[in-house]
């Protein structure tokens, strides 16, 4: 799994995303911008099929992407995520899923699910700025498989080694991509140094 953190672009959107005094209108630009730069990581493994391309010149064979695409941003916080895949896979379809984190227990409780009938066979995309415990996304990706997906990947900016540890004990075939593997959790299970909680920085709540 790739972890970006060292790449100066990425790197230099994480510090100034990570700093407290980041306004929300900064901290949704830099979520952003570094989702974008997840764009082609998260894709690299995608099946591709031939297809032909006549150019002005001559006849070739090019390649397309060989399955649909559906993109599910976690509410609420992958919503900061979502426009930029969207932008770089503009044919892809967006589903959302609803879960909350029990501030208490740390469970995660879902409240929403609306997928496509039939996307067994799409790439589905699942989007969430943090992997904390990794209790949301286990159970996104739980309802996810129960609803028929079959082509799951995650990915998120912050992971914490125990959210990862997570998802490869419950969804070992999924794919992580993430921009940086923090230290670890704190005792109310917020990531450390992490950014915070991006829901509320996102949207300003
Ligand atoms: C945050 C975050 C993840 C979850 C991560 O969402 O966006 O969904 O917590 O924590 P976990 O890995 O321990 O489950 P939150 O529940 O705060 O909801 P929000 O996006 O509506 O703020
Ligand atoms: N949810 C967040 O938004 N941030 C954390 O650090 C943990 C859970």
């Amino acid at each position: 799994m790739p972890d970006l953190k060292h790449h100066p672009v990425v790197a230099d959107r994480l510090a100034k995303l990570r700093a407290l005094d980041c306004p929300s209108h900064e901290f949704r630009r830099h979520v952003a911008d570094i989702a974008r730069l997840l764009v082609l990581p998260a894709t690299a493994t995608l099946e591709t099929e031939a297809v032909p391309v006549t150019t002005p010149l001559t006849q070739m064979t090019g390649q397309k992407i060989a399955r649909p695409i559906v993109l599910v941003p976690i509410l609420r916080a992958g919503l900061g995520m979502s426009d930029a895949f969207h932008q770089l896979l503009p044919e892809a379809s967006l589903s959302h899923y609803g879960v909350a984190r029990n501030e208490k227990t740390l469970e995660p409780e879902v409240y929403f699910e609306k997928f496509p009938s039939d996307f067994g066979e799409a790439e589905v995309i699942v989007l969430d700025p943090m992997l904390a415990t990794g209790g949301s996304a286990a159970a996104a990706l739980r309802g996810l498989k129960k609803s028929g997906a079959r082509h799951l990947h995650f990915v998120c900016l912050v992971a914490s080694p125990e959210g990862i540890h997570c998802l490869k004990d419950q969804h070992p075939e999924v794919p992580v991509t993430c921009a940086a593997i923090d230290e670890g959790l704190n005792e109310n299970g917020y990531i450390v140094p992490g950014l915070g909680d991006a829901g509320d920085r996102i949207f300003g709540t």
